[in-house]
């Protein structure tokens, strides 16, 4: 495995591996790496012969009073991950050689980066969608592989990528969760042990909804209710919002009758978390299944 910090190193490697007839399978991280991002990282390595894995903190995507300096960073357990999964290159730049003074231009995927978590964290979307747009200019990937966990952020990707014609294919991966359903997050680690116990509950009040929408409920206000009663009973949670979308607008639905997001971020004690569902109603049940979506605009010539 090679470990990188430059943007000219890591092109060497990967027009290397392309000149060398590899397809390259990219995994853009943030880092303090759990077995959500390995369960990424084991799809490229499936699918792809040259697995990249970037780790960077991105600042432009925290809010001034988010927790980037607080980030969880862990690069020598991140670098034994990668090892272990069979990952070619990491690439791990610091915020000068991604952002050198100077630097002025953004991307905005209007229309979808204001709602849900863009409401609650402006300019987030901006942050994400500027980053992963250079660090697909720089890697040349010819798949990303994201987690449904950010399923805004996947939204997002795709249509950037459909938009502005990059070569590269996005496949979203399912969400990976610990035994007792936690959807697993780097916050995580910020939870205390009783926190991280009443964080289930958006798993669970996720479940509920499904079970509703599985019995019939089509009324997408009422299972919305739902779900902001269970979170609302959890003591030390605050729901900072319970929507039901359409999984392409992310806007609110008001029927269910067809397969619809449900997405939830909470904060528990202070450590906000989201997690999302697609809540299938019986008779839809052959339209999507939320998962492994994948979008390519254009290809590439390797
Ligand atoms: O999902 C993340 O870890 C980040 O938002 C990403 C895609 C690496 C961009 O910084």
């Amino acid at each position: 495995m090679q470990l990188v910090a430059t943007i000219a190193d890591t092109r060497k490697l990967t027009q290397q591996a392309r000149r060398d007839g590899r397809c390259i399978g990219f995994v853009p991280t943030m880092g303090a790496l759990h077995e959500g991002h390995a369960s990424l990282i084991r799809a490229a390595r499936r699918d792809t012969d040259f697995v990249v894995v970037s780790i960077f903190v991105n600042p432009t995507q925290f809010g001034p009073n988010e927790d980037y300096q607080r980030y969880p960073r862990t690069p020598e357990a991140d670098w034994a991950l990668c090892r272990q999964e069979g990952v070619d290159l990491v690439f791990n730049p610091s915020v000068e050689e991604m952002y050198p003074a100077g630097f002025c231009t953004w991307v905005e995927v209007t229309g979808l980066q204001d709602v849900l978590c863009g409401r609650s964290r402006p300019g987030h979307f901006r942050g994400v969608a500027t980053v992963v747009l250079k660090l697909f200019n720089i890697v040349q990937p010819d798949i990303a592989y994201f987690g449904q966990k950010d399923a805004q952020q996947a939204r997002i990707i795709r249509q950037l990528v459909r938009d502005l014609n990059l070569p590269v294919e996005i496949r979203v991966c399912p969400i990976v969760r610990a035994a007792d359903g936690l959807a697993l997050s780097s916050r995580n680690a910020y939870l205390t042990p009783q926190e991280r116990h009443r964080a289930t509950v958006l798993y669970r009040a996720l479940q509920t909804a499904q079970k509703l929408v599985s019995q019939g409920e089509r009324d997408a206000l009422l299972v919305r209710q739902r779900l902001v009663e269970l979170i609302s009973a959890t003591p030390g949670a605050t729901l900072d919002y319970a929507e039901i979308v359409d999984p392409e607008t992310l806007r609110p639905v008001t029927q269910i009758t067809q397969p619809v997001l449900a997405a939830l971020a909470v904060r528990i004690g202070s450590t906000r978390l989201i997690d999302n569902m697609i809540l299938t109603p019986p008779d839809a049940e052959h339209q999507m299944d939320g998962t492994d979506q994948s979008d390519m605009e254009g290809g590439r010539d390797s």
